[in-house]
């Protein structure tokens, strides 16, 4: 069995999931465990920053305590490291996991590494996919954030395009709420498109062929429009059309940039990347390239605490351990090359 020594404990506690996993490092996953406060914020249509940050609160010392004793260990005394999420995210909710991690490196006597949540997407991959030649361009889509990057190694990204309005994610949420599907609205269009014609409306395609930026406000309101002159319209119909017109542009602007990058591969992350659809037509053009597809499983996809342990082993080797006088900032962003 792995020492104590080697392994991190990951905590994160950003928006409205909270988790906490131990992993080694070379990047065995020895527990990974999430609590989804989704039926919580469902019948809100959103995540409630309050009842997020009263939840983590409730849910994450049993948590940290499953994921310690699920990865056979009886306490953290001797690991390697604790690692949290110190932004971006909701504020309350980070300061939960934060404090609790300061307070576990101070009482078992370890370093503590604060860990960027955008970096830690950009590690689930690694993590099925320790064999990854860079560079790689990454899709990173998640409930808050689009962004494609052009990864050089772990640390090394350099943006080469994001979206100008709202996320990717962020569309399949509003367009969800819209369509009375529920919350999160990802995985509920993702079921409601399995059973439609994603040829049935042909949604704008924004901003396609002109650069590496994404904008999708308009599609949200296209679809509004489209809904409003043909209220028979099923729902299956609009979501698989929707979902078409999203999953296009990510995977054309991904290809795009990896060609002119010269990438060695193309690599998914965040939330959105869970997306069968979106799986499916990006491993597909990847290999009309010749080049590799790196997909994070799918529950190293959305949020998890094993993607910010890992970051966090990289970190402490190459980075050093964060003060303790560190705090959360809900606006930081992912650390760029000059
Ligand atoms: O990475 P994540 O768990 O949290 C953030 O950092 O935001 O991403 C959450 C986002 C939500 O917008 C959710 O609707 C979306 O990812 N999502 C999906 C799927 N699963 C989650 N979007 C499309 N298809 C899915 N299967
Ligand atoms: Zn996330």
């Amino acid at each position: 069995m792995t020492g104590a020594g080697a392994l991190v404990l990951g905590i994160e506690t950003s928006c409205d999931d909270t988790a906490a996993a131990v992993v080694g490092a070379g990047g065995e996953v020895l527990s990974s465990v999430v609590s989804s406060q989704g039926n919580l914020h469902a019948r809100y249509g959103g995540v409630v920053p309050e009842l997020a940050g009263r939840a983590h609160l409730e849910l994450l010392t049993p948590i940290i305590a499953d994921a310690l004793g699920r990865a056979g260990l009886a306490g953290g005394r001797g690991l390697r490291a604790v690692a949290a999420t110190t932004g971006p995210g909701l504020i309350g909710s980070l300061l939960v996991g934060v404090s609790e991690a300061k307070a576990l490196s101070l009482a078992w006597e370890v370093p503590f590494v604060g860990v960027n949540h955008l970096e830690g997407h950009l590690f689930a991959a690694l993590l099925d996919h320790p064999e990854i030649e860079w560079p790689v361009a990454v899709l990173l889509v998640s409930g808050g954030h689009t962004l494609l990057v052009s990864m050089e190694g772990p640390g090394r990204y350099r943006l080469l395009g994001q979206t100008l309005d709202d996320a990717a994610g962020e569309a399949f949420d509003k367009v969800a709420r819209f369509l009375g599907l529920g919350y999160p609205g990802g995985p509920a269009i993702e079921a409601a498109a399995a059973g439609g014609d994603p040829e049935a409306f042909t949604f704008p395609r924004a901003l396609a062929g002109e650069g590496l930026d994404f904008s999708f406000s308009g599609l949200k309101t296209a679809v509004v429009h489209a809904v409003r002159r043909r209220p028979d319209a099923s729902d299956q119909d609009v979501a698989a059309s929707f979902q078409r017109a999203v999953v296009e542009v990510l995977v054309a602007k991904t290809m795009s940039a990896a060609l002119s990058l010269g990438a060695r591969g193309v690599c998914l992350a965040g939330g959105v990347s869970a997306n069968g659809a979106l799986r499916d037509a990006f491993t597909r053009s990847a290999g009309g390239l010749g080049l590799p597809a790196y997909l994070p499983s799918r529950a190293m996809c959305t949020d998890n605490a094993a993607m910010i342990a890992a970051a966090g082993h990289w970190q402490l080797e190459h980075v050093g351990p964060t003060g303790l006088d560190a705090g959360a900032d809900p606006n930081l962003r992912l650390p760029l090359l000059a």
